[in-house]
């Protein structure tokens, strides 16, 4: 669509760069970006604003309750405000943070927890956070010369970031002792143990894979790999068939941990099942010799995907939402955790060379976009709703009734009515723009973002810092919820900042000549050392 113009448009002006046997991917050519100081100090300040609050008042804990200026310890009390913010302050600069981060890590005690531990939100949080910061500060194209001067002189805490990741994995590992490998998700400390779950979900086991593999490849310890790698394997080859893969490369949610079967066929680029496929791709990216059969299991998911779930609203037919499915039936609803699904097909596509995917995604976020502009909030909702133009289903064999009345004149309009109009900080919407924007270069996106930005900025600052709220369709927001995600520092103001600022060494590069990829929580992850290599 979009992209078409622009990227073949510059191909004929620019440098094609030929092909090497260094590059197992074909080179699109790379669009001219712009910057927008202004925009990055907004957001910038904005960092600082949240980060205030959360020092004053929360840190060392998890997390800010903005209004009643305390804190909660919703990830096991070891700072996850903190470690998630990491990457963001190293990559905005902002140094003062960043010397409180790592002297903070220093003193985590990984061996005790409060309350359970969730093996994947501490991977992609905890983990994620501490090998992504060791990897842009021991980057020195990616800092600024304040940060070159810490790394230089501090050397010790920078290494400190592994050595913790290790100890904390250390205590993690308990997770896969299961029969099959597969690992518990919920975990207790002191002594770690696992709690006897029957059962885990396709993106709670399938999200750990950059995160394991990073650290054996930091630490020279193959053991991370392989337990995350063996757990991925029951969903690179899901079983029974019949049941597990409705659809080629698209598989079922919940897989039995005691003989590895699935459970069922349901599922979709939705919450539960989401970044396993975007971890497909991005391991791929990250090694694309050790994992290229991930890579082909993407595909499969992707073309099954714009095949047998692509959909157009009765009512605004120029919109495109990805269906869930029961088996082989599709369900027309969707969340706004899975508008991440455009910017994952869009980076696939500049990875694999494919104009199609490219284009499929950038209507994906298009659409993801219309769910901000029709709200009165200009913030898109937690879940929504859509009838199926006819594409998929005949009109009068549609799951869903239809709007309920109070939003029929808003499902005409604009094409989805909402199901829950919450909005906890997630980043999803903005983060598919990014994409959208490394790919083109069409400044179009950075619009979009900066409209989404000021949005949230203007509907959730709360108090001493930014709040999630009930409802994106009220005035205000409705309700503050008084709650400060940590994501809010790792993802929102990180895809908010990155699709503004100058193109740096960390940034997504449309030529693949990019040297890191970020985990599903925006941790830039430094690709493994034989991609590219001769
Ligand atoms: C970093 O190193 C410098 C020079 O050795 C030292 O003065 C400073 O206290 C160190 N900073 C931290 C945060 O440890
Ligand atoms: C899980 O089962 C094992 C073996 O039966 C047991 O030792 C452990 O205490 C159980 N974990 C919990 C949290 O109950
Ligand atoms: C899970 O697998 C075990 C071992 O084969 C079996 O006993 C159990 O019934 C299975 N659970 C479900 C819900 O199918
Ligand atoms: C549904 O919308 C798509 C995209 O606008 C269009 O190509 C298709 O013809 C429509 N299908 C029906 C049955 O109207
Ligand atoms: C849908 O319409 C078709 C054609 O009019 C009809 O044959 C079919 O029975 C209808 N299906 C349902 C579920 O009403
Ligand atoms: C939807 O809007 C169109 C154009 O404004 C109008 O003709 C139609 O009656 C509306 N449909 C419903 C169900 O309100
Ligand atoms: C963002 O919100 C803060 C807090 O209300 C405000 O001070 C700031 O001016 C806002 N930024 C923009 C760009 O509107």
């Amino acid at each position: 669509m979009h992209v078409l113009s622009s990227i073949v448009g510059a191909c004929t002006l620019g440098a094609l760069a030929l092909p090497t046997t260094a590059s197992p991917t074909r080179r699109a050519a790379k669009p001219s970006y712009v910057a927008h100081p202004d925009r990055v100090d907004a957001v910038k300040a904005a960092f600082q604003r949240s980060w205030d609050g959360y020092y004053a008042h929360a840190f060392p804990h998890d997390s800010l309750k903005p209004i009643s200026n305390t804190y909660s310890d919703d990830r096991n009390g070891w700072g996850a405000s903190a470690v998630d913010a990491l990457s963001t302050a190293i990559v905005m600069g902002n140094t003062g943070a960043v010397i409180q981060i790592l002297e903070h890590v220093q003193k985590i005690n990984f061996d005790v927890a409060v309350g359970d531990i969730s093996l994947f939100e501490t991977t992609i949080r905890y983990l994620g956070g501490m090998l992504s910061g060791y990897d842009l500060l021991t980057t020195p194209d990616a800092l600024s010369a304040d940060l070159k001067t810490l790394y230089t002189n501090n050397r010790t805490l920078v290494d400190g970031l592994v050595t913790q990741a290790e100890n904390l994995a250390n205590n993690l590992m308990v997770a896969f002792d299961t029969p099959t490998g597969i690992p518990d998700n919920t975990l207790q400390f002191s002594p770690p143990q696992i709690t006897n779950s029957t059962s885990n979900s396709i993106a709670t086991i399938g999200t750990l894979v950059l995160e394991w593999t990073r650290l054996s490849d930091l630490t020279g310890n193959g053991q991370y790999a392989e337990k995350s790698q063996k757990g991925e394997s029951y969903l690179l080859n899901p079983q029974p068939k019949a049941l597990a893969e409705p659809f080629p490369g698209l598989i079922g949610t919940n897989v039995n941990i005691s003989n590895g079967q699935f459970l069922d066929g349901n599922g979709g680029w939705v919450g539960g099942d989401d970044s396993f496929y975007e971890y497909l791709i991005k391991m791929y990216i990250y090694d694309p010799v050790r994992f290229a059969s991930y890579k082909d299991r993407w595909v499969l998911a992707v073309e099954s995907s714009m095949a047998h779930l692509a959909s157009h609203p009765s009512s605004r037919p120029d919109l495109t939402f990805l269906a869930m499915f029961s088996g082989t039936a599709p369900r027309f609803i969707s969340q706004h955790l899975a508008c991440f699904d455009a910017g994952n097909i869009i980076l696939g596509g500049l990875v694999l060379g494919k104009q199609r995917y490219i284009d499929f995604g950038l209507e994906l976020a298009a659409s993801c976009h219309d769910t901000y502009t029709a709200t009165v909030t200009g913030i898109g909702p937690e879940t929504f709703s859509w009838k199926d133009n006819g594409t998929l289903l005949p009109l009068n064999g549609s799951t869903n009734g239809g709007p309920p009345t109070d939003q029929v004149d808003f499902y005409n309009k604009s094409g989805f009515w909402i199901n829950d109009g919450q909005y906890i900080l997630r980043p999803e919407v903005i983060e598919s723009f990014y994409y959208a924007y490394r790919a083109t270069g069409d400044t179009k996106y950075q619009d979009w973002a900066w409209n989404a930005f000021l949005a949230i900025n203007k509907t959730c600052a709360a108090g001493s810092g930014y709040s999630s709220v009930t409802n994106v369709q009220a005035e205000n927001g409705g309700t503050f919820q008084d709650f400060q995600e940590s994501f809010w520092f790792a993802e929102v103001l990180k895809y908010s900042f990155l699709i503004q600022t100058d193109d740096t060494v960390y940034q997504v590069q449309a030529d693949n000549s990019g040297k890191f990829v970020y985990n599903t929580e925006c941790h830039p992850v430094r690709l493994s050392t034989s991609y590219g290599k001769p």
